[in-house]
């Protein structure tokens, strides 16, 4: 369990001030975290009232259930309040003073299931959020005199991180982990939908999510060819799924995808066979801790997360089928919350480089392709969707980022669960008619949490004639 205790002081009556804290319909005046708070059984507030509040994690928006369990006017009020995968008993006390009224607040929050063993890592951001919520009551309730909550400016690294850890790491435990996955699925009816005689094309089927996905979509029948850069690993992955589904239709090219002369030559053996491409899934990608160059000299980061994302996409456009089922699906990252994309410096030659860094503006780049693709190919009834598998336990996570894996181990998802959302992506009828959007758990997400991370249209056009120029030679 975690306790969080914070006490300030206002200069109001305690009366005034009573009614209004404890009166949990109204929290959303004044909890940065709160999005909108409704009572939802009649009356005035006393014991047994009811509130329904939906909570703000980043993109996310839990909901919560309040009650009050108990009520003495002016001087108490205690609420237990129940969200899916965690619950929490607010206790807050007034007693007058001479020039108003103290308020002291014990919040003590315990999560279920796995989630109870990570107390020591949430508690920090549970703190600052908790710390928040109470400066945001101080303010409203001294008419705006105190800082409002939420204004705090980035000056030093470790705001800038507290700050993230609030909108991310707690959002990201609850959602991007394997919990936020069992939450979801109990909505979803089962993708039955099958890929019979549809051509699909996946990159990176030889490992982790895109492996999972390639046996999936074998599994609905899909034609399918796998792009790998590794000859023994793709034909033994290409044996393993033909013999576990039955499917026949299993072949693969080999390219290494952070080289763009490979992707010209892959694509044109794509473009040889007649029957035109249905699905286009840009899967593969990794995070590198050091920075490399290519032997195109290409920083590598970019080059295989983005650019090759782009290149390959851009070679197959014309191939694409037009009766209106077409699909491509690039698999991007949560990652990308945390950055902006930086136009004038997408090979990261700027020092110190920062491999997660990186990862996320290239992750950030492949977002903002989807919403420029889709707005191309709308008309030609191409859909064009971006999505974030969660954290999956997976060997690409395992070896460029040991401490993330060993220490999260116990909530990443698999890597079937991670690649759900793409099997949906490609073969629910539902998700053909929407375009340009970005996915988590079969639910179009907000593409930004942080103001700063939004590019301008000129930022959009800059990227997409940086990436055209950088292969145009190819
Ligand atoms: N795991 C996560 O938590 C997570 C979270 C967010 C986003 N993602 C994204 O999900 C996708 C799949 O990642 P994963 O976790 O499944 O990683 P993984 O297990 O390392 O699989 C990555 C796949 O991409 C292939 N690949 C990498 N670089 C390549 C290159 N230059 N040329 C050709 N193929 C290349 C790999 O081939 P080899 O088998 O030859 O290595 C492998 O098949 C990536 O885009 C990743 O950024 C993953």
């Amino acid at each position: 369990m975690i306790r969080l205790t914070e006490s300030i002081h206002v200069n109001r009556p305690v009366e005034p001030v009573f009614r209004y804290t404890a009166d949990f319909g109204r929290t959303q005046e004044w909890d940065p975290g709160v999005v909108s708070s409704k009572p939802a059984s009649p009356g005035n507030p006393g014991v047994g009232s009811i509130y329904n509040l939906v909570l703000k994690f980043g993109p996310f928006r839990p909901e919560m259930r309040y009650e009050i369990l108990a009520y003495i006017p002016f001087s108490k009020v205690i609420l237990k309040g129940t969200a899916d995968s965690f619950s929490a008993v607010d206790t807050i006390c007034f007693s007058p003073t001479g020039t108003g009224t103290r308020i002291d607040y014990l919040a003590e929050i315990e999560f279920s299931g796995f989630l109870n063993r990570m107390d020591l890592f949430m508690s920090p951001v549970l703190k600052e959020t908790g710390r928040n919520a109470i400066t945001g009551l101080r303010h409203k309730l001294s008419n705006g005199i105190c800082p409002a909550p939420g204004s705090r400016r980035f000056a030093s690294g470790s705001g800038l991180i507290d700050y993230m850890a609030d909108h991310m790491i707690l959002p990201g435990m609850l959602a991007f982990g394997r919990p936020g996955y069992e939450i979801r699925r109990r909505f979803w009816t089962e993708n039955r939908e099958t890929l019979y005689g549809k051509r699909v094309v996946i990159t990176g089927g030889t490992s982790g999510i895109g492996k999972a996905v390639a046996l999936k979509l074998a599994k609905k029948r899909a034609d399918l060819t796998i792009i790998a850069r590794n000859r023994q690993k793709a034909a033994a992955v290409q044996k393993e799924i033909i013999e576990q589904t039955g499917n026949p239709h299993v072949d693969f090219l080999l390219a290494d995808l952070g080289v763009m002369a490979d992707i010209k030559r892959v694509a044109v053996r794509l473009l040889e066979k007649k029957k035109s491409i249905d699905i286009l899934i840009n899967n593969a990608g990794a995070l590198f801790n050091d920075r490399e160059e290519t032997s195109e000299g290409l920083e590598r980061t970019f080059a295989t997360d983005l650019l090759g994302v782009f290149y390959l996409t851009e070679r197959l456009k014309s191939r694409f089928s037009r009766c209106g089922s077409a699909r491509i699906i690039n698999v991007s990252s949560g990652g990308m919350y945390t950055q902006k994309i930086d136009v004038d410096d997408l090979q990261n030659k700027q020092l110190p480089y920062n491999g997660a860094k990186a990862y996320a503006r290239a992750k950030r780049g492949v977002v903002i392709l989807t919403r420029l693709w889709a707005e191309q190919l709308c008309d030609a009834g191409i859909a064009v969707h971006a999505m974030h598998p969660g954290w999956v336990d997976t060997p690409g996570i395992a070896s460029a980022l040991p401490g993330f894996h060993s220490r999260l181990n116990s909530i990443l998802r698999t890597p079937e669960q991670g690649a759900d959302t793409i099997v949906w992506l490609a073969s629910a009828r539902e998700a053909g008619l929407k375009t340009g959007l970005f996915w988590l758990d079969r639910q179009p997400r907000e593409t930004h949490v942080f103001p700063n991370t939004v590019e301008s249209e000129t930022e959009r056009q800059t990227l997409w004639q940086t990436l055209n120029r950088l292969t145009a030679d190819t």
